[in-house]
């Protein structure tokens, strides 16, 4: 039977919120719908600041202030699609992540965005807090895109893989030679986001034109390459927390002489694009293995540098996006959440053990009725 349902998502970039509208029948998911609605900068501000240490009224404030936006959102998407609240099964929603602490035993995420607030606000059945039930299955919490990934590969044949690049660059491999596996390589738009703002004042590099126009530093990419996250084998997932200006700032630090920033932003698209060859590499059995298909999502798909790097360190793999199949690049981690609370609502476990490194499959989420 035909559903439609909405997926939320807001990721580690904190560039705003992705909603879509996902029909679910017998064939492949059909996005009817989607719509970003950028942070205004003074959300974006705030959600940065919150940590581990903050204030719990900041971090309440902030929770309803992101709950009222995806709202806002889904007002937004039914406008475009033309429908109504009732014409929607349920809400995924992801939340606002503002905390990212994987590892056993003391592994913890925590996404802010109210769900009775957004279920209140649209009269839709949500379902959220999809992270926390994997952890207290003993897994991270975290990528639970991969379950997704996963699904929309289904036919595709062999050889094919899907690549995030959002703020974190995330890799789900269907054949990989011990069974499906996806983990977090490491950091993609974070980093350069945050280097962009600081040296032009804007909120990311268009296109990867800035980046373009550096050269890679070697001892600094070595550095960099030498944190010990890209040796760990998967399961393994992380955030801006671990990757994000501080790491960076000491590696330069710790630099002879300091570097143009140009060639600093040239460095950060190759760490990006090296941590995935050799994850992918890996992950495949080894740089012999044949090479197949990368599937490429998120907002780094625009960046036409990054991906030309990324082609670069894979030779001989076909490296595309996933409107290849039919999914636009920009909504398949909201398309995720919508698809993660149909699992809920039937009753089925929307993690991946050998993705999250829980010890079952359990049934994600809170369900807040409409
Ligand atoms: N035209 C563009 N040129 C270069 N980079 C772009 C462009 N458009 C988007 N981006 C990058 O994509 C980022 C947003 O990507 P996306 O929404 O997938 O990340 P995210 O919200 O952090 O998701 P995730 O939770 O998967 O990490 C922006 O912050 C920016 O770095
Ligand atoms: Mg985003």
């Amino acid at each position: 039977m035909t559903k439609r349902f909405i997926g939320l998502m807001a990721g580690t970039s904190l560039d705003g919120v992705d909603a879509v509208l996902v029909r679910f029948g017998n064939a492949s998911p059909v996005i009817e719908a989607a719509v970003s609605r950028p942070y205004p900068d003074r959300i974006r501000h705030t959600l940065r600041a919150i940590g581990a240490g903050s204030p719990l009224a900041d971090v309440v404030a902030a929770d309803q202030a992101v709950a009222d936006a995806f709202g806002e959102a889904v007002r937004a998407l039914l406008a475009e699609a033309r429908q109504t609240a009732e014409a929607v099964t349920a809400i995924g929603s992801h939340g606002q992540t503002v905390w990212h602490r994987p590892g056993a035993p003391k592994a913890a995420s925590v996404q802010i965005g109210d769900p009775s607030r957004i279920a209140e606000a649209t009269g839709i059945t949500t379902v959220a807090d999809f992270r926390r039930r994997d952890i207290a299955a003993g897994g991270e919490g975290a990528p639970l895109a991969p379950a997704f990934h996963l699904a929309i590969l289904q036919g595709q044949g062999s050889g094919t893989a899907v690549l995030n690049l959002g703020g974190i660059a995330n890799l789900t491999v269907g054949d990989a030679p011990g069974g499906p596996i996806g983990f977090d390589c490491g950091p993609a738009n974070t980093l350069m986001d945050r280097w962009t703002e600081r040296h032009l004042g804007e909120r990311y590099d268009a296109d990867g034109a800035w980046g373009a126009g550096g050269a890679v530093i070697p001892e600094l990419l070595e550095r960099l390459l030498a944190d010990p996250f890209f040796r760990q084998p998967p399961p393994k997932s992380t955030g801006p927390e671990r990757f994000g200006p501080d790491w960076l700032d000491d590696h330069l630090a710790a630099l002879p002489h300091p570097p143009a920033p140009v060639d600093v932003q040239a460095t950060l698209a190759d760490l990006t694009a090296r941590t995935v060859a050799d994850a992918l590499s890996a992950s495949t059995g080894g740089s012999a293995a044949a090479p197949g298909r990368l599937l490429v999502c998120g907002g780094g798909v625009h960046n036409t540098h990054l991906m030309g790097t990324l082609r670069r360190h894979l030779p001989g793999w076909q490296v595309g996006s996933t409107e290849e199949i039919g999914i636009d690049p920009d909504f398949v981690e909201a398309a995720a959440f919508a698809w993660l609370a149909r699992e809920t609502l039937a009753g089925r476990p929307g993690n991946l053990p050998g993705v999250t490194g829980a010890r079952r499959p359990v049934v994600l989420g809170g369900i807040y009725p409409a």
